[in-house]
């Protein structure tokens, strides 16, 4: 399959022609949330996967068969991909959706609406470096280049939904007009039970210990490697090519390190201050 470039933009966003149209982008733009739709948001390789595993188990009370029978993208679909409309117009709730839209996009439908968002960041070094492998195997998204030329584009946020720093400010800054849930890919990958019941809490789910077990047990990166209702192996090779890398790659905190070279890591703080000077979330390098 030959490599698309990113062609076409939406609101200002970077979007490959070739996966998104603009009707199911204004589909997206103008959903009607139900009441108790769950929605998880995030930037690329955050932790999307993760979350909406969590999410499933915790639904399942930590029993297993939802996850190891339906596919993530069946249990939790994208908004924004057209193809997922008819699992999106089922109306029994909770309905466990999917985004990775810019809030300029996605926020004032959430706002209207009294669905629970939970929104996952991860430090954007290692966001980078996931996505550049990423984009290594997957045939739908432009050729990354070298990792230098993919970095560049990451900072420029000429890449697959756009800037991750306007994620972020976007998100964060309007995080108080709906009821959302920042979690971080590093608070879970540090303690993943814990994070498990903050979920729950957010969602109102209380569990017994043993189910909670169950949810982490089934969650963690291990387990998950080896579901091939998560780990994208069920993608035919010519869309994920497997033989390029793994979907769960490595799952660590501060595997940039072993990417990025001095000038690039000085370059990535300068921009990073210059972007984010004002916002008060931190993010954490390494555990
Ligand atoms: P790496 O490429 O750094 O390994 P997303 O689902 O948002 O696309 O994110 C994918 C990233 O999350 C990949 O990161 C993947 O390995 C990681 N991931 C998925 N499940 C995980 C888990 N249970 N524990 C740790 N990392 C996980």
């Amino acid at each position: 399959m030959a490599r698309l470039d990113v062609t076409e933009t939406y609101a200002g966003v970077s979007f490959p022609g070739h996966l998104h149209t603009l009707e199911s982008l204004e589909y997206a733009r103008s959903f009607d949330f139900q009441v108790d739709d769950i929605v998880i948001v995030t930037y690329p390789k955050s932790g999307t996967t993760w979350m909406q595993e969590v999410l499933t188990l915790i639904y399942s009370k930590g029993d297993a068969i939802l996850a190891k029978t339906i596919p993530n993208w069946v249990r939790a679909p994208w908004l924004e991909h057209t193809y997922f409309r008819d699992v999106l117009t089922d109306d029994e709730g909770p309905r466990f959706i999917t985004s990775h839209l810019q809030y300029d996009i996605l926020g004032p439908a959430l706002k209207r609406s009294k669905a629970k968002v939970i929104y996952v960041t991860r430090n954007p070094k290692d966001v980078a470096v996931s996505f550049y492998h990423f984009h290594k195997m997957a045939n739908f998204l432009p050729d990354p280049g070298s990792f230098e030329e993919f970095l560049n584009k990451f900072l420029e946020g000429t890449v697959h939904f756009g800037s991750w720093f306007e994620h972020v400010k976007g998100w964060w800054s309007h995080r108080e007009e709906m009821e959302l849930l920042h979690m971080s890919y590093e608070d879970m990958k540090k303690d993943l039970r814990n994070s498990i019941d903050r979920v729950c809490e957010f969602l109102g789910c209380p569990m017994y210990p043993e189910e909670l077990e169950g949810v982490e047990q089934h969650c963690t990166f291990t387990t998950m490697s080896k579901n091939s209702m998560v780990n994208y192996t069920l993608i035919a090779p010519e869309i994920l090519d497997h033989n390029q890398g793994q979907f769960m790659r490595k799952g660590d905190v501060g595997d940039w390190k072993e990417h990025f070279t001095l000038e690039q890591n000085a370059h990535f703080d300068k921009v990073y201050k210059e972007k984010l000077q004002d916002l008060d979330l931190s993010f954490q390098w390494e555990l």
